[in-house]
């Protein structure tokens, strides 16, 4: 038994008048990251808790004769806008499922940084299934949006739903994770240029190959268990991510990043994801406005935002 996936109904008022579809993703940060063995089909099994934080990029759908994209912000004039964009290979992915034409005016207006490890590639893939899915009115169900979502890469699943949520598999396979409503105060350094995911996996497993990694963090349990404490010095201490030790070799500038926020005063900081993002747990967020500005007097990141977590994920606005 499928759900329809209707996030607020827009999409019928959509079908009637043609007007544009406007969605609203997050970037996601990985309050747990897991990472298991290298898998046959090249990928780690992975053990993550997602959460979906607020920085957002925002696309637009409009009717057209063919599939274009533009966009505007983080990246624009960097990012290639053609056949390999996520986007684009979302929508196809789409019209192809449900054998519509893929016809669209796609326009990104992106703030989460590119390669940062927040997912933005991730959540612009979930923007334009979501969208399109509106603008052609083909209704699809959300067990069969996440089936494409999946065959696009291992984060866009999530970013369909958003909130806080368990990962596993390769990322793919995203469950809910139950807790009484908190919202947690994070900061976010930005780094001046991004790193590549698979470079930074590739580095992990050389790392564990000479010995020179970590202990694997394994399950999420304590994190699990800290987030229904509700006390962000105790979800600090159980913070972890097993990509930071590959992260931190292939940039060790980012010691630096971790080390000033840690003496403004934040409770924990990790590497978000694949990184070179960093994000950093605040108390409250005023405590996140006067880290944010150490971390930005200080020079050590392009520039150092705040957010707050869980928000939603892909949605009609
Ligand atoms: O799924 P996605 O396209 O985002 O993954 C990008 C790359 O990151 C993969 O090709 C792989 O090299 C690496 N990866 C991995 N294990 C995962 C997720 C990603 O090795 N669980």
């Amino acid at each position: 038994m499928t759900e329809a996936w209707r996030p607020d109904g827009d999409d019928d008022r959509t079908r009637r008048t043609g007007s544009a579809v406007k969605v609203r993703v997050p970037a996601k940060i990985n309050l747990h990251l897991g990472v298991g063995p290298l898998r046959p089909d090249g990928y780690h099994e992975l053990n993550t808790v997602y959460h979906a934080i607020s920085i957002y990029d925002e696309l637009t759908a409009r009717r057209g004769d063919t599939l274009t994209l533009t966009m505007e912000g983080e990246g624009a004039g960097e990012l290639a806008l053609d056949e390999t964009n996520l986007v684009i290979r979302a929508a196809r992915a789409l019209a192809a499922h449900a054998r519509v034409p893929a016809h669209a005016r796609l326009h990104l207006r992106k703030q989460i940084p590119l390669a940062g490890g927040l997912a933005g590639g991730s959540a612009d893939a979930a923007a334009a299934l979501v969208a399109c899915d509106a603008l052609w009115g083909t209704g699809l169900s959300r067990d069969e949006l996440a089936e494409i979502a999946a065959g696009l890469g291992s984060d866009v699943p999530f970013l369909l739903h958003g909130g806080t949520a368990l990962g596993t598999g390769h990322g793919e396979s995203v469950s809910p994770v139950l807790a009484r409503p908190t919202t947690w105060h994070w900061v976010v350094a930005v780094a001046e240029r991004g790193l590549s995911t698979p470079a930074v996996y590739h580095e992990l497993d050389r790392l564990r190959a000479e010995s020179a990694a970590p202990a694997p963090l394994g399950p999420a349990d304590d994190l699990l268990a800290a987030l229904r404490q509700r006390d962000p010095a105790v979800l600090g201490a159980a913070l972890g991510n097993d990509l930071q030790a590959a992260a931190l070799a292939l940039r060790p500038a980012l010691a630096d990043v971790l080390k000033v926020a840690q003496a403004a005063g934040a409770l924990a900081g990790i590497v978000s994801g694949s990184g070179p993002t960093c994000v950093f747990l605040a108390a409250d967020a005023a405590h996140g406005g006067r880290i944010a500005a150490e971390l930005a007097a200080a020079g050590v990141c392009r520039e150092a935002r705040t957010a707050h977590g869980p928000v939603p994920g892909a949605r009609v606005i």
